[in-house]
Parts: structure tokens; sequence; C-alpha cells
């Protein structure tokens, strides 16, 4: 089957090139795979990857084996599903406990962006608790997490502000679920009671200067690559305000939990709840120039690739 696999060319990350099938656990169901989700992470970890590796964490698309255990779904469901790694394959297998089925209206491309993004923002936000009437910023707003995270936030009743780069690095922000947009974190004097960090640097030192006492700030990465000094004498008189750190996988290894939440997010944007946020739609052939796209941050919300 063919397979996007790493080059170790950072000009040309990957390229389409024939690897052997996939060869499922007995818990696992082999998925054709139609479309697949580009995320920040995985597109860095290209950039040090050895050549033939096959990256992929999202995928969408119908399941062609059944699991062999009898979990999961029947053989012609349609689903999306996360794994480690190798879902920018013509079939991958994939977790029966990480496979949700797709209510019928809703499409591979919409669905293949729910995995990584709409998992972690949902995780993250759960972080905080009950969300009705609270404050909640997110950064890094105009990213795949990020939409998905405002979105989600401004339906559990909370007041959300789009923390965003520049003035002009708007674009990409949901129509709905944004109060307010912030640059950076430095001007505003208001607190959160939940703040979702995802750019680093100076901007997290930022978030610790801005939670409410009893407030929440979750950090899940580091876009930005940079390290980040702290003056503590503004956090601590936050009383009871806390940093804590969340890794997807690690979350789901140790509470589960992925199938349910993979068709929450997928019932949600099936009933429009949940707008999705596709800047670029593209057949997997140019997967290269797509990652280079979105390293290079000429990407507001989520890209797709059809594997055709
Ligand atoms: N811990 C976990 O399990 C987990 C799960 C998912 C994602 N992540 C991490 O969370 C971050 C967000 O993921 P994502 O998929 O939403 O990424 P993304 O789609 O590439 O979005 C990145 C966001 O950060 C903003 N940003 C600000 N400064 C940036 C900088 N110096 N470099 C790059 N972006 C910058 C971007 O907007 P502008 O370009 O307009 O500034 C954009 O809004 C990534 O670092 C990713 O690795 C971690």
């Amino acid at each position: 089957m063919r397979a996007l696999v790493a080059t170790a060319d950072t000009a040309t990350p990957v390229a389409l090139l024939t690897v052997p099938e996939p060869r499922p656990r007995a818990d696992e169901a082999r998925v054709a795979v139609e479309a697949v989700s580009l995320n920040r992470g995985e597109c860095r970890r290209l950039l040090s990857a050895d050549s033939g590796w096959v990256p992929g964490w999202d995928v969408a698309g119908v399941v062609v084996d059944a699991a062999a255990d009898g979990s999961g779904p029947p053989e012609g469901s349609r689903v999306v599903g996360l794994v480690d790694q190798g879902a920018w394959a013509e079939r991958v297998a994939v977790r029966t406990d990480r496979l949700a089925v797709l209510p019928d209206g809703l499409s591979a491309v919409a669905a293949a962006t729910l995995p990584v993004a709409g998992l972690t923002a949902l995780l993250c936000l759960a972080r905080g608790g009950q969300l009705l009437g609270k404050r909640v910023a997110v950064t890094g707003a105009t990213g795949g997490v990020g939409v998905f995270a405002l979105q989600l936030a401004a339906l559990t009743g909370a007041h959300t502000t789009a923390v965003v780069s520049g003035p002009d690095r708007t674009t990409g922000l949901p129509e709905q679920g944004v109060d307010e947009v912030e640059v950076g974190l430095d001007h505003g004097d208001g607190r959160f009671d939940l703040i979702l960090e995802s750019v680093g640097g100076p901007l997290l030192a930022a978030a610790l200067t801005r939670i409410a006492p009893g407030g929440r700030i979750v950090t899940y990465g580091n876009s930005s690559g940079q390290p980040t000094t702290i003056d503590i004498a503004a956090f601590y008189p936050r009383h009871d305000a806390a940093l804590t750190a969340f890794r997807l996988f690690e979350d789901l290894d140790a509470h589960g939990g992925g199938s349910r939440h993979l068709d929450t997010l997928a019932t949600l944007l099936d009933a429009g709840l949940l707008d999705v946020p596709i800047d670029v739609e593209r057949p997997w052939g140019e997967g290269a120039k797509v990652v280079r796209a979105l390293l290079d941050r000429r990407v507001a919300g989520k890209a797709v690739l059809t594997v055709t």
C-alpha cells in the first residue's frame, strides 16, 4: 500500500511511497483511510524523524476488517480514530477504544479534524471543572486546538477570550464562541478562571499574571519553542491557582474515554453546534507542501489531506 513517508529532508518532509500493510492486533480494526488531518506536533516531529517513518495521528475512513476480539464497529462502518503513528497511509490499524462511528451526515474530511485537536481541547477544558459563567482564555486561538477549545468552552457557558499573536492574526477565529480577543496577555487586566496555554515562552509567563485565585492554567504545548522566565511573585498571591500539564496520549492511557469523547465531538459537529475549522484541504500527493505551510504558520485552523 502507499503511505506518506518521512524523507529526512526539511524542505520536502514527506513523499508518497510503498510500505507494508498494517498488521492489526486483536483489539484493532483495519481502517481504509479517506482523510487525515495534520497537527503541529507530528509535523514538527517529521523534521527530525528517520526516513521511512509513517506519521499520522488523526484518521477518518471505513472499517475493512473488524477487530478480531469482537470489539468495536463492524466491517463497513464509517469511523474516526486516533493512532500513535501511521495514519498517513491507505490503511491503518486503530485500537477500537480510540475509534467512533460517524453520524451518517458527517464527512470524513470534517471528522478527520477531531481526534488530536478536538480531544485535546475537550480534555484540557475538563481540567477546569464546571465552566458555566467562568472566564476562559485560550492562547494559540487560531490553531487547531484553539478553535475547538473556544467553541467547546462557549457551549458549556463560559465567557471566552481568544488570545492571538498579533492584531493581523485573527483569521480562522471561529464565528461563534469568541466573546473577546486579546493580543498576547500583557495588556489586559481581567483575571481568568481557566487558561489553556500552548504557545509557551513569554506568553506562559504572562498567563501566570492573569490567572484568578483558585484558577488553573493548563499547559499543553510550546509552539514558540521559547523557554519561559517567570516572576513567581506575580503568581503565588493568586491563592490556590495551579499550573498543570497535559498530554493527550498519556491522558487517554490513564483514563480511557477515547471512543466516547470522539463520539461526543462527532455528534456536536454533525448537529452544527461545533464548526469545523478547515483552512486547507488538499489531496495527499500535496502532503509535503501542506506540512510546510503548517510549520510556517500559513494555516489558520486545520489542514486536511484526502487519500485518493
Ligand atoms: N500536549 C498534547 O497532548 C498536545 C496535543 C495537541 C497539541 N499540542 C501542542 O499544542 C500546540 C497547538 O497545537 P495545534 O495543533 O493547535 O497547532 P497549530 O494549529 O499550529 O496552532 C498554533 C497556534 O499557536 C499560534 N502561535 C503563536 N505563536 C506561535 C509560534 N511562535 N509558532 C507557532 N504558532 C504560534 C498560532 O497562531 P499564529 O501563527 O497566528 O501566531 C496558532 O494559533 C502545539 O505546540 C502542539 O504541539 C499538544
